[in-house]
């Protein structure tokens, strides 16, 4: 993209188009990170919020941080090829091909993968003793999300005692997400509950090392409970994704941080009540709610689902060809729909930014 093009007013972009408030995110960012500046536990920014390495970068340059979290190989691979060298990947990495690519990353960074079972830990360990190399393990403990993890307590401390010498790994802790308690709208509500569930994790760290296995770090937490979870004693890493793009259902959680991405749309039709814009379920990702449309919360939208049509009642005096910006329920999937992000400030935009992370 040219200069004279980069320089250009958002309202010239084809859409949809996805923006990114720079001067937002870098406030929510600098935010983030001065929170945790001087305390016990750090920054692990889980990549899976955006999956864009620029924006990655950023959250790195801000400090407080002991590396990035991501889901995946593919976002593990992106992280590697920009030179991020402690990389997290909190989730299981099951069969041969994926193996491959985990210990092949283990050769150019210190890579973490989350386990919950044997079979997943030997089958890493053998291949990293073909390249002669070691990836570290963190043991996921499910603190009652009922996604992945092993029970707490001694099933946990069975699988330590079991993983702790396989070759060419290296235990290094416990992975638990409170992702249950993570929408709970009650600031005190969510507060005591979030902190009851990691509590289940911290009471296994000690039971591990009450057993003689050291346990070199709980991750865990979200954007949401970065002040609860990520302050209790026995957290060291919180892997808040959100906080640097944030989104609507997010900011009714934490409003200390703001909606720095939006979605540009053009509205294509339009008769006295109504207009329709030009970007539906294949741009917005809305899991948790409705988009909502951007300093118009009297705009109201009857039904969300049609592919490429966002159809809105209630409408100011909109005209075709008008520009508008749509709030999305859930970042991280709108992320993953869309090749790129405008970057802008105050309308004009500064830079583009790939999404290099979607796999
Ligand atoms: C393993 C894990 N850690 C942390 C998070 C928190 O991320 P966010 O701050 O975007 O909610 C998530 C969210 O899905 C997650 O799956």
């Amino acid at each position: 993209m040219s200069q004279s093009t980069v320089r250009n007013s958002i309202n010239n972009l084809d859409t949809p188009a996805l923006l990114l408030d720079l001067d937002a995110s870098d406030r929510n960012i600098s935010r983030m990170a001065s929170f945790f500046a001087d305390r016990p536990a750090k920054l692990r920014p889980h990549f899976k919020n955006h999956k864009c390495t620029k924006l990655a970068e950023r959250q790195l340059a801000a400090g407080s941080i002991v590396g990035m979290t991501c889901a995946n190989i593919t976002e593990a691979e992106s992280l590697c090829g920009v030179g991020v060298e402690n990389i997290l990947i909190a989730n299981q990495i099951v069969g041969s091909g994926k193996i491959e690519r985990l210990v092949c990353l283990a050769e150019q960074c210190k890579i973490a993968v989350a386990v919950d079972e044997l079979s997943q830990a030997k089958a890493i360990s053998n291949a990293a003793a073909h390249r002669n190399v070691t990836v570290d393990l963190l043991i996921e403990v499910d603190i009652g999300m009922g996604r992945c993890g092993v029970a707490p307590g001694e099933p946990a401390l069975d699988l330590a005692k079991q993983i702790v010498d396989l070759p060419c790994t290296t235990f290094r802790g416990l992975q638990a997400y409170e992702g249950h308690r993570v929408y709970i709208d009650d600031l005190p509500e969510r507060s005591q509950l979030a902190t009851q569930s990691m509590s289940i994790a911290i009471k296994t760290r000690t039971l591990l090392e009450d057993s003689g296995i050291r346990v070199g770090v709980l991750s865990g937490c979200s954007s949401a409970t970065y002040k609860i979870t990520g302050c209790l004693a026995g957290v060291d890493e919180v892997q808040a994704g959100t906080y640097a793009t944030m989104d609507w259902r997010y900011h009714e959680l934490v409003p200390e941080f703001e909606i720095a991405l939006s979605l540009l749309a053009t509205v294509i039709s339009c008769r006295s009540d109504q207009a329709v814009l030009d970007v539906g379920a294949k741009g917005i990702g809305a899991e948790f709610g409705l988009p909502r449309i951007k300093d118009h919360c009297e705009v109201e939208i009857p039904f969300f689902g049609a592919e490429e049509h966002l159809v809105l009642h209630n409408i100011p005096d909109w005209r075709v060809g008008d520009k508008v910006e749509v709030h999305a329920s859930h970042a991280c999937t709108t992320c993953n729909l869309h090749p790129q992000l405008f970057v802008h400030q105050e309308g004009r935009i500064v830079d583009v930014w790939p999404i290099d992370g979607r796999e």
